[in-house]
């Protein structure tokens, strides 16, 4: 292991792997790991390569220096609260979040906060810069960062460019509606290859090249790649995934099973144990799965003293005003199917607003008979792919919204349009057929799926094809 001097690999992402956590009590600050799919994906990879980490600690103001904690190289980069607000809260997550989901709450475009992306993109790029060994492949990270690529190729055009988006690339007709859309573009195309989780993502770019910079680009079948200037970058598309055979194994562990069924126990041994897990964001679909669940206890389809659903919701991005009222709403449908559903013995719908122990989350996902994730839109949805993981003996159920990426590779779970309750209501249904051979064969189907498209076939097929670019 060496020291956190300059390496030959560097990831760069808006976040650390861990987060610098202030006490309530003005105890001292301690790390916790950082939340969301792209730390999860991301954690192993750079463990397996030894590089180093660049990203901000998640708290304002804290200046560190490039640190090793846990056999990680962490390059803490600094913001001040004015950019937390504007940057991070503002421009990434007001205006590119929800513009790039499918304006399913309206973005907000605001000049100040495009000139604190930038300045914070600047300051990644610099980071990055001093991170990198002459030579090095810098792999660039997410919506936050996507001026980085530009900036950092004029910082230091000795480096090899990589830039992955953790989210859905939209069509054209919402993307054309951010006032620094061309900027945005040159910005990505500073790396040498721009990936996507679909097809349609890296369509939806390579268009919109040509729209807005007048750049031809290549046929897929021909590499897909865009023209621009002496260089030409490459595009594609890239389904990350979950370290499954991790997951497999530790759901199998005797500790795990003996768990899931205390779990089971603790809920008062329901026949239908059914899980949601997701940050609490306005994109996951929450309340509609529990309206569904509700109006099947209404309807009296499914009986509500044998099913428990168990929600855990990790708390994100609370300052935001569109995250603090989706709060209201998850608590007011939760305590409505409580107050009309739940008995004394306990509630029909667990729901947990924090983090939980990754030990705990598997044994969860290896006891709940079934998943239910429905998001109205999600670039991938790493806990569909961990459920999957972690139901090798063909046992559980996924109900699985048409909008999440995951649906593109993940056929046989019970696809649902999430606008449609009564679609998802149906799938419930489908989804608690215990004894239905027909279930067993989807979950063993998918779980081949994910066994093979692990997280390492994402890494090597990313890094060869960047290698090469
Ligand atoms: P996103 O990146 O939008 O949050 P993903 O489903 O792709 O969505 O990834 C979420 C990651 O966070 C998964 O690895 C999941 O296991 C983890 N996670 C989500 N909620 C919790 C929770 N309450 N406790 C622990 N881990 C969680
Ligand atoms: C998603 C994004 C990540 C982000 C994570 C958590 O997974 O793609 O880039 O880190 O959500 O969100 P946060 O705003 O807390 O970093």
């Amino acid at each position: 292991m060496q020291g956190a001097g300059p390496r030959d690999f560097v990831v760069v992402a808006n976040r650390l792997p861990i987060d610098l956590v202030e006490q309530p009590d003005n105890g001292p600050a301690r790390w916790q790991r950082s939340p969301g799919g792209l730390v999860t994906a991301l954690e192993p990879v750079l463990r397996s390569v030894d590089g180093s980490w660049v990203g901000w600690t998640g708290t304002a103001g804290a200046a560190l220096d490039p640190f090793v904690e846990d056999g990680l190289t962490l390059h803490p980069v600094q913001l001040d609260e004015h950019e937390v607000a504007e940057y991070y809260e503002g421009f990434a997550n007001s205006t590119i979040w929800p513009l790039y989901h499918d304006a399913v709450v309206a973005p907000t475009f605001r000049r100040e906060w495009w000139h604190a992306y930038q300045q914070v993109n600047r300051r990644f790029a610099e980071a990055a810069s001093l991170a990198a060994a002459p030579g090095a492949t810098v792999w660039v990270h997410d919506y936050q960062l996507q001026l980085v690529p530009q900036m950092l190729r004029e910082l230091r055009p000795d480096v090899r460019i990589g830039f992955f988006l953790h989210i859905p690339f939209p069509p054209p007709e919402l993307f054309l509606q951010l006032p620094w859309r061309r900027a945005t573009i040159e910005g990505l195309l500073g790396a040498d290859l721009v990936g996507f989780h679909l097809p349609g993502g890296a369509e939806n770019f390579r268009y919109l090249a040509r729209r807005l910079l007048g750049l031809p680009s290549t046929h897929r079948a021909e590499g897909g790649l865009i023209e621009f200037g002496t260089r030409r970058v490459r595009v594609g598309a890239y389904p990350i995934s979950v370290d499954a055979v991790r997951l497999r194994d530790s759901s199998a562990e005797a500790s795990t099973v003996l768990r899931a069924e205390q779990i089971r126990a603790e809920l008062g041994d329901p026949e239908v144990f059914l899980l949601g897990v997701d940050r609490l964001d306005y994109t996951k679909g929450i309340e509609l799965r529990i309206e569904a669940l509700r109006e099947l206890f209404q309807e009296g389809v499914l009986d509500p003293d044998k099913t428990v659903m168990v929600q855990l919701a990790t708390p994100s991005r609370e300052r935001l005003a569109a995250y603090a009222s989706l709060r209201d709403v998850v608590e007011r449908v939760v305590g409505r199917i409580n107050g009309e559903f739940g008995r004394l013995r306990g509630p029909v719908v667990h729901y947990l607003h924090r983090p939980v122990a990754r030990d705990e989350l598997v044994a969860m996902y290896t006891g709940a008979d079934v998943m239910l994730v429905t998001p109205l839109r999600d670039g991938m949805n790493l806990v569909a792919k961990e459920y999957v993981a972690c139901h090798g003996d063909g046992t559980g159920a996924l109900v699985l919204s048409e909008f999440a990426g995951a649906a593109a590779e993940l056929r046989r779970a019970l696809l649902v349009n999430p606008h449609d309750l009564e679609a998802v209501k149906n799938a419930i249904l489908s989804a608690v057929r215990f004894g239905d051979p027909g279930l067993t064969r989807r979950m063993r189907s998918m779980h081949d799926q994910v066994m093979t498209h692990d997280i390492d076939r994402w890494t090597r097929s990313f890094l060869d094809d960047l290698r090469t670019a």
